[in-house]
């Protein structure tokens, strides 16, 4: 093994951008075992008198989630919320067609605020508009928003909530480009039902912020098109357009896999474009943000997901085990999301508890930590603050894929009111350790707190509900020496580096 080298030189006024919290959003949808057997499991040991795992909560406030994505997702395209609400005795029974289960409806709206805010995290609330439409979406936020005095804001008082839930972020349906959606749209259907609906919803309550679809990831054939048609339709009455992605190392090809962020990167520029594009056409003064939310590794539980048989009860399905270069990965992707913080307003790590998630559980056993809840964990603790741009010189390589991938992939984010700066690092060299020298040059008397390294002999190692085998250190060896900070970057690891003055 060998020492590369790679430089970076960090300056306070180099600002990208106040880092929204939301951009550690997650997301919970009734599918699998995220819901049942994940954040609500009455008869476990664990559980509270309304039946949510203690465990799992624990497990969700370490990483700190601001905001959480509910009930869908692809199921959010067939629900009907009015069977989530009311005596639980009465509430049906469902073919739930998205995904070929029995949706029960023990849990459903309420009970799923009661939950976020055990967590301390704010719902992010998605409307049906695939079988349903303006209605149904008016009435669902007149349930939780409105006070009281009107029908539906008298039935949820009635159903035990006399508080409104001040939702304020609310999705206009989910991924509607996709053939596979229920009530799958063109652009102009979705774009004209998503404006109608946005515009009835701000009469109802001025103040929430609603979410358009965008694509269901870059790779759709109508990407591009789909965007600049829906936010033409809807530019003035929404704040956000949404983003989906998903990767795997489907062809064993690590190099190739961990520059995967750099199309991330393409794709978001390419919509920031596409919103700005539409700003110009209609001579607006408002703009678009965005909102990433959906984001993750998806592809080890394929194979095991096409062999369920339907028509079951919350069976376990999307449950990947992730292992060491999915944590990687997921470094990169949240380092990716973290340079855009300009545009990139929200983010949601799809899923949060046993449906591709960094948290999952045993029924009746124990709650676990997946490889990839460290890196969402250390991004949510510590990259709190303004994210600066640094100056990076990093060696580079070519993949299957793409060509200059850098090898340093790097951000810094400063938090001012605690004297924080914290530099988030993966090192995606395959056989050499890098030798990292950052030019830290104003911020005087900062001192490193620790180094805290992920990293792994085993690519494909992966934790397991008895054994935390990738699992972080703080052993690094970051030194600051007047302003020059030093620190070995281990081959194929991820680094967070801590200054405090
Ligand atoms: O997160 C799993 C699924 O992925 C969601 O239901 C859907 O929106 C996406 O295709």
């Amino acid at each position: 093994m060998s020492t590369k080298k790679a430089s970076m030189i960090v300056e306070k006024d180099f600002k990208v951008s106040e880092v929204d919290k939301r951009i550690y959003g997650s997301f919970v949808e009734h599918l699998g075992r995220a819901v049942y057997g994940g954040i609500y499991e009455p008869d476990h040991p664990e559980a509270d008198e309304n039946g949510f795992r203690k465990d799992v909560i624990e497990l969700v406030k370490e990483i700190d989630v601001p905001l959480i994505r509910y009930p869908g997702g692809n199921f959010v395209s067939g629900y009907n919320w009015e069977d989530g609400v009311g005596p639980k005795e009465d509430r049906p029974r469902r073919l739930e067609l998205a995904w070929r289960t029995i949706e029960t409806n023990e849990l459903g709206t309420n009970e799923f605020v009661d939950w976020a805010k055990l967590v301390n995290a704010e719902v992010n609330m998605a409307v049906n508009l695939g079988t349903r439409g303006i209605e149904e979406a008016r009435n669902l936020l007149e349930y939780c928003n409105h006070p009281s005095g009107t029908y539906y804001s008298d039935l949820r008082i009635s159903h035990g909530y006399k508080e409104p839930h001040k939702i304020k972020t609310w999705c206009l349906g989910n991924e509607m480009d996709g053939p596979w959606q229920i009530g799958h749209k063109t652009a102009h259907e979705y774009g004209r039902l998503a404006n109608e609906t946005a515009k009835v919803m701000k009469l109802v309550d001025p103040s929430i912020e609603l979410v358009a679809c965008g694509s269901s990831h870059r790779k759709m054939p109508t990407f591009a098109d789909w965007e600049a048609t829906v936010l033409d339709h809807t530019y003035e009455n929404v704040e956000f357009i949404s983003l989906h992605q998903y990767y795997g190392n489907r062809s064993n090809d690590v190099a190739n896999y961990l520059a995967l962020p750099l199309e991330m990167d393409d794709f978001i520029k390419s919509v920031i474009s596409i919103a700005d594009y539409i700003k110009a056409k209609k001579h607006s003064k408002k703009t678009i943000n965005l909102s990433f939310d959906e984001w993750n590794v998806w592809y080890h539980s394929n194979a095991a997901d096409r062999k369920i048989e339907p028509w079951t009860i919350a069976p376990p399905q999307l449950e990947d085990i992730y292992n060491f270069e999915d944590a990687l990965l997921v470094g990169s992707m949240l380092i990716t999301l973290l340079k855009h913080a300009d545009r990139v307003k929200i983010a949601c790590m799809a899923q949060l508890v046993n449906v591709i998630a960094p948290i999952m559980t045993e029924t009746g056993g124990p709650a676990w930590k997946q490889t990839i809840f460290y890196p969402y964990m250390h991004a949510s603790k510590y990259g709190r603050g303004v994210v600066l741009n640094p100056i990076v010189s990093s060696p580079k390589y070519d993949s299957k894929d793409f060509t200059d991938v850098p090898v340093l992939d790097t951000t810094a984010v400063y938090n001012e009111e605690n004297e924080e700066l914290t530099i988030f690092a993966v090192n995606r060299d395959l056989d050499d350790r890098l030798l990292l020298e950052c030019d830290i040059r104003n911020f005087e008397g900062y001192k490193v707190v620790e180094h805290i390294v992920l990293e792994n002999d085993d690519l494909k190692q992966v934790n397991t509900a008895t054994s935390q085998a990738v699992a972080p250190h703080n052993n690094g060896d970051a030194t600051n020496d007047n302003g020059r900070v030093t620190a070995t970057l281990p081959k194929l690891s991820w680094n967070v580096i801590r200054l405090k003055k």
